[in-house]
């Protein structure tokens, strides 16, 4: 074995990749939020549609998009594994435990977070990724695929709308407890500066979550 899978093989290996994983896709989020506020450029999405062809049509974002999914890949599989270990490891319950009092809600509930996460990616990419890259869709006025009009329609119906507002509460929970994490597993903790982190880890975890939210609710509301 080389000391390069020796080193990822090893419990402290596995949570450095997690939390580094989790801080790139975190960067991800920003750089995608950003991005999708072209939505609510009031020009019927001309904006949005070029922004969307830019991001599947230029060679550098093509290339993030192969480390992003490496990102994706590794960031659940370790996550998985570790949670597996830890729950076979401990497969008699402790008879005292007060987990509640010991461990926030969502530092219990990391694996049902991101499985509901997951289950949101697959429909997100299914609907707007691969209908964007392989899908016969309309164009617009300025002759870019009018992803926009998936927009449209998809964020018309409630239940498509009640499963990005549940799914994006979700992840702010997953990030809150993520962010603090990664920050630990870093061993970045100091007496000044780790109660100025977890602000940080909150206020990002709930703006960008809010964020993402208010694409499908615009749509459900003043836009349908
Ligand atoms: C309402 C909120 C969202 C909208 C309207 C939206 C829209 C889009 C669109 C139009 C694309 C294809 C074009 C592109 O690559 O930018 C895309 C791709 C993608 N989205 Fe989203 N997205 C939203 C939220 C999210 C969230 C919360 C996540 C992650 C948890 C996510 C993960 C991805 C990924 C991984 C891709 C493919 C990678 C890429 O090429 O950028 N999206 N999304």
């Amino acid at each position: 074995m080389s000391w390069f899978s020796k080193a990822f093989s090893s419990t402290i290996g596995r949570k450095l990749l997690v939390a580094v994983t989790g801080l790139f896709l975190c960067s991800f989020l920003v750089v995608h939020l950003i991005g999708n506020l072209q939505l609510f450029s009031a020009d019927e999405g001309v904006a949005f549609n070029a922004y969307t062809y830019f991001m599947t049509h230029n060679p550098v974002i093509r290339a993030m998009e192969i480390v992003l999914l490496l990102g994706f890949v590794l960031h659940i599989w370790q996550s998985v594994y570790l949670n597996r270990r830890n729950h076979n490891a401990r497969s008699v319950k402790y008879v005292v435990n007060h987990a509640e009092q010991n461990s926030s809600w969502s530092s219990r509930n990391m694996g049902l977070l991101g499985t509901i996460i997951f289950i949101f990616l697959l429909v997100h990419l299914y609907n707007f990724y691969f209908k964007l890259k392989f899908g016969e869709i309309g164009s617009d006025a300025a002759g870019n695929k009018n992803l926009y009009g998936i927009a449209v329609e998809s964020f018309s119906h409630w239940w498509y709308v009640a499963l990005y507002v549940i799914s994006m509460v979700a992840l702010a929970f997953h990030l809150i407890h993520g962010f603090r994490s990664a920050f630990q597993t870093l061993g970045l903790n100091h007496k000044k500066y780790t109660p100025a982190i977890r602000i940080f880890g909150y206020v990002f975890s709930v703006v960008v979550c809010a964020g993402f939210a208010a694409m499908p609710l615009y749509f459900y509301f003043l836009i349908h």
